[in-house]
């Protein structure tokens, strides 16, 4: 009785020395994402939805710059009219930011203005949203999903916004090759507008949705790397 007092006090502290936010942290997205309070020991990260926004605003707090604050311009130099769907919105921010109607999705809510779903599988209607947007969001091994779900609600033409983490993308230490993750993009129907690999942090891609539906069949996906959030 004692020994499995001692061993259950040894778990609970070594469960508060985990930190949530450290700098250049893997987040096991795949898992956190789908079950964001699954806490189990095969997991390579243990996220409690509070305190993984909070770690994450924490660590991008330090970037020179922010993804978010280029797709809010990009929507200020936009039509207000066009209608958004902001896929993984974290604490809404964009929403917050511009005039536009904007559709807020993401796993975890305490706002009322965002909808607590799996952005896989949104409760938007097929081809209603002019500009989609992934924000850091591309989490885990499932976005193929996601990306699936903003080519159904994006109309025909229709804007594909993606800023992801740079590390994800250097084919030097194992990321994905960008181009050939733009390239499956386009295979599910879309096509390529621009690529800004301009900044140290974060990759930008722009996309428009084919006005023809692509068979997605057989799309040769690259792996996307764990997020690795680094300080600058
Ligand atoms: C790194 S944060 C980015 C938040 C926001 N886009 C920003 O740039 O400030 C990623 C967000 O994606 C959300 N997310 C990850 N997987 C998701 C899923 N399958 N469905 C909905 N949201 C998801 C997480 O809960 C988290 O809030």
């Amino acid at each position: 009785m004692e020994e499995e007092r001692r061993s259950n006090k040894r778990k609970r502290g070594r469960r508060s020395r985990h930190k949530v936010g450290s700098t250049e942290k893997p987040v096991d997205s795949a898992s956190c994402a789908n079950n964001p309070t699954r806490n189990s020991s095969n997991l390579t990260e243990v996220h409690l939805p509070v305190q993984y926004h909070a770690g994450y605003q924490e660590q991008i707090s330090h970037w020179p710059e922010q993804p978010v604050n280029i797709i809010i311009k990009w929507l200020k130099d936009h039509s207000p009219s066009l209608v958004v769907a902001d896929f993984g919105c974290g604490d809404a921010r964009l929403a917050r930011s511009v005039k536009n109607k904007v559709f807020s999705f993401d796993l975890v809510s305490s706002d009322p203005s965002v909808t607590a779903c799996d952005m896989s599988n949104t409760p938007l209607d097929s081809s209603s949203i002019d500009v989609a947007v992934f924000c850091l969001s591309l989490m885990g091994t499932s976005f193929p999903s996601y990306l699936q779900e903003a080519h159904r609600v994006l109309k025909p033409c229709g804007q594909l916004l993606i800023a992801e983490v740079k590390s994800r993308f250097d084919p030097n230490t194992g990321g994905a090759d960008p181009n050939t993750f733009a390239k499956a993009i386009c295979e599910l129907g879309f096509t390529s507008v621009s690529k800004d690999f301009s900044n140290k942090m974060f990759i930008l891609l722009y996309f428009k949705k084919k006005e023809k539906q692509n068979s997605n069949k057989g799309i040769a996906w690259p792996e996307l790397k764990p997020c690795l959030y680094k300080r600058r």
